[in-house]
């Protein structure tokens, strides 16, 4: 074997090695897709899969179908989420999702504030911040989404803008419910474009973000905090941006709808 083919199979090792020893929380955002032939296809795939000890899976479908994830993982290690959330308790507000009804089929977590909801929808930060504290006093972990887009990263103020989307998204709950909470940088010129932030992006912004966190939240409470990484993750990527900084884990768009596909990522995060 060559010297470099040499210094390449050391480096792979040691790579899978620090992988094998960081648990990481991966989470499925299936968005507005699959049928439910799909939907059933896809579980029956993953029920029979080892995902392992160490990392935590999440997989967040459409509303329609959680009653089949209730059906098939509801005391599985895999967990399972909402995409939005109302932040009242059930009554006249047509079109929502209750946290009653989420708790109701077991849902463990929330998105909130996805970029495509702040934009598509214009759900603004205080609207968020109602949110967040609706699922932390449900017991339902709110992934609260922070992200700039593209003009906003070239005139480089976006740093003050992850600040806001943080400070606001939080404002509305305790310093001692903080533990509850997921933050996912999703840069939105990232998102379903296939345009990956590189990893050296990627550790630049977590580093600002955890930095921030422990110097407004304290170290215990800032470094406790999961910092997820979207933005067209997949099998090619993850390794790379997985050994980034202060990433705790993914969320994954496109790529978690192909149960092949998702079980790629978690074996790579396994160091297999
Ligand atoms: P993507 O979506 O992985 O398809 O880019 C990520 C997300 O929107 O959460």
């Amino acid at each position: 074997m060559e010297r470099n083919d040499i210094k390449t199979v050391i480096r792979n090792e040691i790579v899978n090695c620090l992988l094998e020893l960081q648990g990481f929380l991966v989470v499925g955002n299936w968005k507005m897709n699959k049928t439910k032939q799909e939907v059933k296809s896809f579980l029956n795939d993953i029920a029979s899969y080892d995902f392992g000890e160490k990392n935590t899976i999440v997989i967040v479908p459409p509303n329609p179908y959680l009653y089949l994830f209730e059906e098939k993982l509801r005391y599985s290690k895999v967990l399972y989420g909402v995409q939005n959330i109302y932040p009242k308790g059930n009554g006249a507000f047509t079109g929502e999702l209750s946290l009653e009804m989420a708790n109701d089929f077991g849902c463990k977590y929330a998105i909130i504030g996805h970029s495509e909801r702040r934009t598509i929808f214009s759900e603004c930060n205080v609207f968020i911040s109602k949110k967040v504290r609706a699922c932390v006093q449900n017991q339902i972990k709110p992934i609260l989404c922070i992200g700039e887009n593209l003009e906003e990263r070239k005139n480089d103020n976006y740093k003050q803008l992850l600040i806001n989307q943080i400070k606001e998204g939080l404002s509305r709950i305790d310093v001692s419910e903080l533990s509850k909470v997921v933050i996912a940088y999703e840069p939105i010129w990232a998102i379903g474009t296939g345009e990956t932030a590189t990893p050296d992006q990627v550790e630049e912004t977590h580093i600002f973000i955890r930095k921030f966190l422990t110097d407004e939240y304290g170290s215990d409470v800032g470094n406790d905090i999961p910092l997820l990484y979207g933005g067209s993750v997949n099998p090619t990527n993850v390794k790379k941006l997985a050994l980034a900084q202060s990433v705790s884990g993914f969320l994954i768009g496109g790529a978690s709808l192909n149960a092949q596909t998702f079980k790629e990522i978690n074996n790579i995060l396994n160091g297999n």
